[in-house]
């Protein structure tokens, strides 16, 4: 399989503190790989830097063999969307909110109008356009804003623990949509769920104290850990 981004020593500092340290990972066109890690170990950071969004305080992000930086960044961007965990609604109808972004890229009504009915579709909100959408469930909103990310057809989707505050039902709803996309788009999500990680994976990148300490298929993260460190981590002890 084909590179798709590819980091290359990367470290992310904030004032004082170091996020990442040192990352170099790639991920491959299509797939899914999963980042799990405790709370405090970089996930987010290193999602807002494969989604171009936060620039490494060195290193490299390289973008299907692409070096990242100065003027190809806002190109690159439009290719790439990032899910946040704390991910706002705006008080309007689910077909505006979903259809925000394409407006903001300046497509045409007709071509806004199909890619919000798909995007419903693949979300499994077919007919919700017309209502309000803070009116709808948490587990319904969660998938208007995964419909908004899917709309603009991304290239490379990251999602930072997208199914964190939803009930086991709608969880499981949000993990058939993201697998639907394999091989398709290629998906970078951030969990602290080591379940969930076992299910839909295909490869899975242990985050610790902004080190990546692991990178491999669950079953070998989950049942051959290489070490005591990936042991005590796929059984939760970090957490
Ligand atoms: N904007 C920021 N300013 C200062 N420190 C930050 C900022 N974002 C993250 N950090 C720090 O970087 C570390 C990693 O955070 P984060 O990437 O959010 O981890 P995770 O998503 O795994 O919980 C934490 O120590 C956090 O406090
Ligand atoms: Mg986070």
């Amino acid at each position: 399989m084909d590179v798709h981004v590819k980091l290359e020593r990367v470290t992310r500092k904030y004032d004082g503190i170091t996020a990442l340290r040192e990352v170099t990972l790639e991920v491959k066109n299509g797939e899914i790989l999963t980042i799990i890690g405790p709370n405090g170990a970089g996930k987010t950071t290193l999602l807002r830097v494969l989604a171009l969004l936060d620039e490494p305080s060195s290193g490299k992000v390289v973008y299907r063999g692409q070096a990242v930086g100065g003027s190809n960044i806002s190109q690159l961007r439009k290719k790439v969307t990032m899910v946040f965990q704390r991910a706002v609604l705006l008080n309007e109808t689910v077909f505006e909110n979903v259809a925000y972004g394409l407006k903001l890229r300046g497509l045409n009504n007709d071509e806004i109008t199909e890619r919000v009915n798909d995007a419903l579709s693949s979300v499994m909100l077919k007919g919700f356009g017309p209502r309000m959408a803070k009116k709808l469930s948490g587990g319904e909103q969660q998938r208007v804003v995964l419909a908004r990310a899917l709309a603009l057809n991304p290239e490379l989707l990251l999602l930072d623990e997208p199914t964190a505050n939803l009930d086991p039902t709608n969880a499981a709803i949000v993990e058939r949509i993201i697998g639907g996309l394999r091989g398709r788009t290629t998906i970078v999500l951030a969990t602290h769920n080591i379940f969930q990680a076992k299910r839909i994976s295909d490869r899975v990148g242990c985050l610790l104290g902004g080190e990546v300490i692991d990178v491999d298929k669950p079953k070998n993260i989950f049942t051959k850990p290489k070490n005591e460190i990936i042991r005590k981590f796929v059984r939760g002890e970090f957490f």
